[in-house]
């Protein structure tokens, strides 16, 4: 049995994994809320569906030295293997000063390093993402999801047109964390459903 066998992705039915994480590891985090949101968006829709939480993966910030001394750090291995074994992304990221947050440069940096026997970008490459943001803020985090795109894209994921922000994100949820206004939660459930249809039919929705 190949060494990688144990990354490969898709259900032993062949139906496709998605998973969905956050862009921050704030306890009351509204990237966190749309994130679960999109999880459950998601899981309706009959999509096998994680939703993984950043917090539980501290790494330091990447440092090659310390990649050629000791390899990939515990947790940005095991978030790389999260990665690995699911077929696409959905990420819920914050705007930090018209950028995304560096949280989610580094376990991507981590993440794109080869280890032994292992192909470039192997992580990433082939692979769909869909991306969404909510801030306090009017623009929803929009301006920060520009550039989380082309780093994906740069890497060879396949980033799906439809992208969903959340502006004024304070008054979008509910004290149980879930969303309340109904152009939220119907744009959720659209790109739950692009999701979906980017997953069985590629090369119609890319
Ligand atoms: C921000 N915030 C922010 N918001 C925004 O809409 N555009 C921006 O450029 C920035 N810049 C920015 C920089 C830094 C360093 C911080 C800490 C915050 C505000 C941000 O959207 C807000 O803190 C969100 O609540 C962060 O997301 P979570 O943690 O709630 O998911």
């Amino acid at each position: 049995m190949s060494r990688y066998t144990a990354y490969a992705t898709g259900n032993s039915d062949g139906s496709p994994r998605i998973l969905v994480f956050a862009g921050s590891t704030r306890a009351d985090s509204l990237n966190r809320k749309l994130a679960r949101a999109t999880a459950e968006a998601l899981q309706r829709t009959g999509l096998q569906t994680t939703l993984a939480d950043l917090r539980d993966y501290p790494m330091p910030i990447y440092d090659g030295d310390l990649e050629l001394a000791e390899g990939l750090p515990p947790h940005a291995k095991a978030f790389k293997e999260l990665l690995r074994s699911h077929d696409a992304f959905v990420i819920a990221s914050p705007e930090y000063n018209g950028s995304f947050p560096a949280l989610v440069k580094n376990a991507i940096d981590w993440a794109s390093r080869p280890e032994p026997g292992e192909k470039h970008l192997a992580t990433f490459r082939g692979k769909t993402a869909a991306l969404l943001s909510a801030s306090p803020g009017p623009g929803g985090g929009q301006r920060g999801l520009r550039h989380l795109r082309e780093l994906l894209e740069m890497i060879g994921v396949t980033v799906l047109s439809t992208q969903v922000t959340v502006p004024r994100a304070i008054e979008a949820f509910d004290s149980d964390g879930r969303l309340v206004r109904t152009a939220d939660i119907d744009a959720v459930s659209r790109l739950a459903s692009d999701v979906g249809q980017a997953l069985t039919a590629p090369a119609a929705a890319a």
